[in-house]
């Protein structure tokens, strides 16, 4: 994410571009496995004694899980070591290369909780969650705002399925998700500058679409910690700051959420963020992106590609922000 912040690194419009095209380059340097075992710099791991281990994850056996035939693919699948070195994770560090730092992150023992406009508000363990959910494999589409793309195998389940099971009043008109806070643990939580925790929402309508997608695992196996783990979401229709990682509370609300982004910036990251080519971001173009792991560059799709399965969700919505 690039914010407006008045410093030397600051990017003016004109330089978006090249600065996306340089960081497909390295992108595809991290395929390579040039950038395996880079740490982020500025940001040292936590000691070991201050992050203890993870215990054993119980869900181990449900991947690899069948892959959904309802979700097609344009392109070929990302590598898995070009996405797994490059990562936006801010909690562990501003640049692109987090995975080593985010191993310091603890995944088990994990609950999340449940709380607000809800029947009954709870805290419920990760594993009891997921082996209470119908898992599945589904092949996403995912477009960051600072126009690179990629495409995932995700393992996870239907947010409806989750909307199911936390049974939210008919009165909740948005779902707020955050993320761990925990400076000791995370490195980039002792940044003054962003309001921690993270957070992001989404209409009721909008999780329950069937897109929405609480994700668990990935190329068939637990989800990496760089990708957000134990649960994150994917909403592929949107920008990618939407999806947010390492879930520990869900809320039920009739405010509308502002997410982190929006409270930094509230001019450039919206509430919607919803994929349009033609709407560019005040300092760049969004009518492009560049394929992670690969030299292309593609024109991007209205709604990510996705318009038949949500453009319905906007239709009566047409003086909002939409786009940003
Ligand atoms: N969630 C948290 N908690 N922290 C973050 O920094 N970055 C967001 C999103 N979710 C982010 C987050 C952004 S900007 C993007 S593009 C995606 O995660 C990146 O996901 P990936 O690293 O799996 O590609």
């Amino acid at each position: 994410m690039f914010i407006r912040r008045r410093k030397s690194w600051e990017i003016r419009e004109s330089q978006a571009t090249a600065e996306g095209v340089l960081l497909s380059r390295r992108a595809v340097v991290a395929g390579a496995g040039a950038a395996a075992g880079a740490v982020a710099i500025g940001f040292g791991l936590a000691r070991p004694d201050e992050v203890a281990a993870d215990t054993p994850d119980p869900t181990a056996s449900l991947y690899p899980a069948k892959r959904s035939e309802a979700f097609k693919l344009d392109r070929d699948i990302t590598p898995e070591k070009a996405n797994l070195n490059w990562n936006n994770f801010y909690e562990y560090g501003e640049t692109k290369t987090v995975a080593s730092a985010a191993q310091s992150l603890k995944v088990r023992p994990w609950t999340v909780k449940i709380d607000g406009m809800v029947e009954k508000e709870r805290e419920v363990g990760i594993d009891d969650l997921i082996k209470a959910m119908p898992v599945e494999e589904r092949l996403y589409r995912h477009r960051c705002v600072e126009a690179w793309g990629m495409a995932i195998p995700w393992t996870g389940f239907p947010f409806k399925a989750f909307l199911d099971f936390a049974k939210p009043l008919s009165s909740a008109k948005y779902v707020q998700m955050e993320t761990f806070n925990n400076p000791r643990m995370a490195p980039g939580q002792r940044l003054p500058y962003y309001p921690w925790p993270y957070v992001e929402g989404l209409t009721m309508e909008e999780a329950a679409n069937e897109l929405a997608f609480l994700v668990t695992g990935a190329y068939g196996k637990p989800l990496a910690k760089q990708f957000g783990a134990p649960l994150r979401l994917a909403v592929p229709w949107k920008y990618g700051f939407k999806s947010i990682k390492s879930v520990v509370r869900v809320s039920f609300t009739d405010k509308r959420p502002v997410g982190m982004w929006e409270k930094i910036q509230a001019s450039e990251y919206g509430f919607w963020a919803n994929v349009n080519p033609e709407v560019p971001h005040p300092r760049w173009s969004q009518a492009m992106e560049d394929v992670l792991g690969t030299y292309d560059r593609r024109p991007t799709l209205l709604f990510n590609g996705y318009g038949e399965h949500v453009a319905g969700l906007y239709k009566d919505l047409q003086s909002e922000r939409l786009y940003a």
